[in-house]
């Protein structure tokens, strides 16, 4: 398939599900799925990002496709009549949605995410009580999927990654620092009209991850015939200056960012792997120039 016809399908993907998703709901032939939003230890920007949705708007799927039951950054009801909203949600069929890492030592008490009857519940004791009724859980961006800044070194509150800390769980991960809305609104309309879509060996849609940056970076070109820029802003390659779109699965190049408009590296950034497993310590230095 020409390299074109790919990135068109690739942009069209996730606005193609959920128009589906949309569209098998309004003739009955699939329920809208609720959503439970937990944010653990990490830093909203997912549920940031999620609200700058355009293809399509983070309202219309919000009307048009879930039932978004819970979020701590959204919902009206605040303290414990948050709590006893999510109580009420878990007595239905939802799909979990994990954002951040879980913060795990001394039990828990760095990150506490609501209280009832006076007593505070911490992010270990609420990620351990949705998980255990959902029928689906993702873990947005990459705390949740792989530890990310929060479990960074030396990571003071013994952060994890959601299927670290939900071992006997499956947990669909999709890492990016945040996490782009197109990857999880596709990934929840493949979840209504299909189930659990084809998972990679880190649990990654292919939807979303199957390509490495690298394979269709449009300075791809540079690198095959070894013009490398020195510095950032130079025409060229970043890899000698420390791109690490070769090891970091996922497609910005084709869906890029901020309403379609730029991406990293066509705004003379190297890729930092802001998606893949080890960021950021693995990923550093994110800019290296001599
Ligand atoms: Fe690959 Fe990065 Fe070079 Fe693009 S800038 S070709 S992703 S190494
Ligand atoms: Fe992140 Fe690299 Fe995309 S830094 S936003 S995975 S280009």
């Amino acid at each position: 398939m020409p390299e074109c016809v790919i990135n068109k399908r690739a942009k069209l993907i996730a606005q193609e599900m959920v128009s589906k998703a949309r569209e098998e709901i309004t003739f009955d032939n699939k329920k809208k799925l609720n959503l439970i939003w937990v944010e653990a230890n990490g830093c909203s920007g997912n549920i940031i990002s999620f609200l700058n949705a355009d293809s399509p708007s983070a309202t219309y799927f919000l009307t048009e496709v879930v039932n978004l039951k819970y979020t701590n950054s959204l919902m009206l009801a605040q303290g414990e009549k948050a709590i006893l909203e999510l109580n009420e949600a878990m007595k239905e069929e939802y799909a979990l949605i994990i954002d951040g890492a879980i913060a795990t030592k001394d039990n828990g008490v760095y990150t506490f995410t609501g209280n009832l009857d006076g007593r505070l519940i911490n992010n270990m004791e609420e990620v351990r009580m949705t998980a255990d009724k959902a029928k689906y859980i993702l873990a947005v961006g990459n705390c949740a999927s792989f530890g990310g800044i929060s479990a960074a070194s030396p990571n003071p509150s013994g952060s994890i990654s959601a299927q670290e800390f939900l071992k006997d769980k499956k947990v669909i991960n999709l890492p990016g620092c945040p996490c782009h809305p197109d990857w999880l609104m596709g990934t929840v309309a493949n979840l209504i009209l299909f189930g659990e879509p084809e998972l990679d060996n880190y649990n990654r849609p292919l939807l979303f991850y199957s390509n490495t940056i690298h394979d269709f970076c449009e300075r791809r070109s540079f690198f095959n015939n070894g013009i490398f820029a020195k510095s950032v802003g130079e025409q060229g390659c970043m890899f000698k200056i420390g791109c690490r779109g070769p090891v970091t699965r996922v497609d910005c190049p084709v869906r890029k960012w901020n309403e379609r408009v730029s991406w990293p590296v066509e705004d003379n950034t190297p890729c930092i792997g802001c998606a893949q497993l080890g960021f950021p310590d693995l990923m550093e230095p994110f800019v290296a120039m001599d």
